[in-house]
């Protein structure tokens, strides 16, 4: 995702939305440090992670954030207006649905949800919080270029579509380095299956979209 492209799919408030982060690794950094060329459309107030070596680079990144271990005490926090969930998925449903409970905004990263209940569950918690948004971070079917492709294949530009090829390629592991080999499964929460639900959901389903669309295709 690059900045533009934020900005791009970004609901425009009039004012600065005050945001805290949920789960500073990887993805969770990657993207503070895009939400950080937005000075105008958001504020991080507020950051939490389990593990202090992802919590503190985090907090070097946005010093005057508060920091917490406990996301329920983030979702406490007044100052706390969105929240961005970037956390292993298994994770996902719990933290999302606490945070609709508390009144927050939420942009929960993809996959959505661990399990299909858990998906029609937090749908259906969203109705019911219908002033607040639940966004899912597929970033790249928001983007123009995606939506100009959808709408192709939607006017018929590919005529009937018989058989869909869809491929993404991967080739490096998932594997991470452990700082201590305790942290074993919190780290490599994509080796166990508790705690990830494998290639299908986490790389197939940005593509889901193009295939939805080419299947109902007439
Ligand atoms: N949209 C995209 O293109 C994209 C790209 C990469 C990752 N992701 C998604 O982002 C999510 C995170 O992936 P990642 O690669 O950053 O993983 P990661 O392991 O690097 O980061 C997850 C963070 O969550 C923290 N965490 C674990 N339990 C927690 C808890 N109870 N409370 C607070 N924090 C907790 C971990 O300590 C870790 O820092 C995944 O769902 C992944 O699929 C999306």
């Amino acid at each position: 995702m690059n900045s533009e492209l934020l900005r791009a799919n970004t609901f425009h408030s009039k004012e600065t939305i005050k945001l805290g982060v949920i789960g500073t690794g990887s993805r969770g950094r990657g993207c503070m440090e895009l939400i950080k060329k937005l000075p105008d459309q958001f504020t991080i107030t507020a950051l939490c992670d389990i593990m202090d070596f992802q919590l503190k680079p985090a907090l070097e990144m946005c010093p005057e954030a508060k920091a917490y271990k406990d996301y329920r005490k983030l979702l406490d926090d007044k100052n706390v207006q969105a929240v961005f969930v970037a956390t292993p998925l298994f994770l996902h449903y719990p933290m999302a649905s606490d945070a609709l409970k508390a009144g927050k905004h939420v942009y929960l990263e993809k996959p959505m949800t661990y399990s299909i209940e858990q998906a029609i569950a937090l749908v259906k918690e969203a109705k019911e919080h219908s002033n607040q948004v639940l966004q899912i971070g597929y970033q790249l079917p928001y983007s123009p270029l995606y939506k100009k492709i959808a709408e192709m294949i939607e006017k018929g530009y590919l005529g009937k579509v018989t058989q869909i090829h869809c491929r993404f390629d991967r080739n490096g592991s998932w594997r991470v380095p452990l700082p201590d080999p305790s942290l074993e499964k919190i780290v490599n929460w994509r080796m166990y299956r508790e705690f990830f639900g494998g290639i299908t959901p986490e790389l197939l389903s940005s593509k889901m979209y193009f295939i939805t669309i080419a299947i109902k295709t007439p």
